[in-house]
């Protein structure tokens, strides 16, 4: 049997992708050392799938555990999500983040190396364009970083890049997520961050059902319509099958390609916190605080080049978004526990 091998599958993104890649056919392997997430993620996808996922616990710093997976199980392509991903705990802790993110990344495609597996669809951000001048946001816009989680996820692409040019066989994808939300219409999957929401849409989510009492909105002085920070929201479904087409686009193509996966559309904070108090029908009260040091005006995607690569649009809509992350939170108010 072959498989794809996920790493960091137990996580948000990574567990709806799990569930897209096993409905349309493949065997999916997780392996997650559960720094960021819990068992009962994949659990929940198997008993929605009802199929088999294979859920492994290492570290992919660990070249170990790695040659032994790859040893009992015919691994065809790797979707790389595991990674952090806090920008605020990556200034704190800059060491921890580059050991795992940039050396993970290079431990594992050393292993894949030895194994001579080339497949690899990894999970970039719309960081890498820092505060671009222009929107919409094309894949051709010059990089940059402004935070160490940003630098890794650059490094990275940039240490893809190297790899191809050395060696042309291996067919790399690099999606560059712009700002996901949203869950599973099941509701029996979403994102469940540790302790305070640093992301908006949680923020909302977990001021809504109660557990905080109001959300900041960071800055209402911002050159954009109503002056909060604009951004591309993508639905994690829509996202989940951004990947499978990714795949689907390696399995014929060899070298390295950045695509963007957003919608092309922008929605400003409070767009959001008005859309999720008039779908959902609960309230969302909030203050206006200082800028969040760091944040950019506005940021969105030009998708182009997915739609003329992959086949892959965005479908899902702002109520989609908003409906699903209250569904996910309103069902399962402390996430997984
Ligand atoms: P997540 O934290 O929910 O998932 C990451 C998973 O990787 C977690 O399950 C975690 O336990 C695991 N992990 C971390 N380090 C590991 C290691 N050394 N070995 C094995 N497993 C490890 O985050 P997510 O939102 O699902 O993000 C997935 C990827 O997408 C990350 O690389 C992130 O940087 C990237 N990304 C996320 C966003 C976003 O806003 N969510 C935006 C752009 C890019
Ligand atoms: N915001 C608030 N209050 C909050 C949280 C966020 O007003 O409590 C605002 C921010 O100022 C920003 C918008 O909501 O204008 C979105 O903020 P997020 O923190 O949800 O997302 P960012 O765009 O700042 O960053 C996200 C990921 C990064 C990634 C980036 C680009 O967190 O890891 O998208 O992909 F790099």
């Amino acid at each position: 049997m072959e498989y794809i091998l996920l790493t960091g599958g137990a996580g948000y993104i990574g567990s709806h992708t799990a569930l897209e890649l096993v409905n349309a056919g493949f065997n999916v392997i997780s392996f997650d050392n559960y720094s960021n997430s819990s068992t009962e993620a994949l659990n929940r996808v198997q008993q929605l799938t009802d199929k088999k996922i294979i859920s492994i616990e290492g570290d992919i710093r660990d070249p170990e555990a790695l040659r032994q997976l790859f040893t009992h199980y015919k691994v065809t392509a790797v979707v790389h999500f595991a990674g952090l991903k806090a920008v605020g705990e990556s200034t704190q802790y800059p060491l921890h983040y580059y050991d795992n993110n940039v050396t993970g990344t290079v431990t594992l495609c050393q292993v894949m190396r030895e194994f001579k597996i080339k497949k690899l669809v990894f999970s970039s951000s719309a960081t890498v364009y820092g505060d671009a001048k222009q929107v919409p946001i094309p894949e051709t816009t010059p990089r940059s970083a402004t935070n160490p989680y940003g630098q890794s996820k650059l490094m990275i692409e940039h240490i893809l890049e190297d790899l191809v040019a050395a060696e042309p066989d291996w067919a790399i994808s690099l999606l560059r997520y712009f700002n996901p939300v949203g869950a599973h219409h099941s509701g029996r999957i979403g994102e469940d961050p540790n302790g305070i929401p640093n992301n908006l849409m949680p923020f909302i989510s977990q001021v809504a059902v109660g557990k905080r009492d109001q959300l900041s909105v960071f800055g209402n002085n911002y050159p954009t319509p109503d002056g909060t920070g604009v951004r591309d929201y993508i639905h994690v479904v829509d996202l989940a099958l951004g990947h499978v087409k990714a795949l689907q686009y390696l399995n014929k193509n060899n070298g390295i390609t950045a695509i963007n996966l957003g919608t092309g559309v922008g929605y400003s904070v409070l767009d959001m916190v008005n859309a999720f108090s008039q779908v959902n029908k609960v309230a969302v009260p909030y203050q206006i605080v200082p800028r969040r040091p760091g944040d950019i005006a506005t940021c969105y995607a030009q998708p182009d080049k997915a739609a003329t690569l992959l086949g892959w649009r965005a479908e899902k809509t702002l109520e989609d978004m908003v409906r699903d992350s209250w569904h996910w939170q309103s069902t399962n108010p402390n996430g997984y526990n």
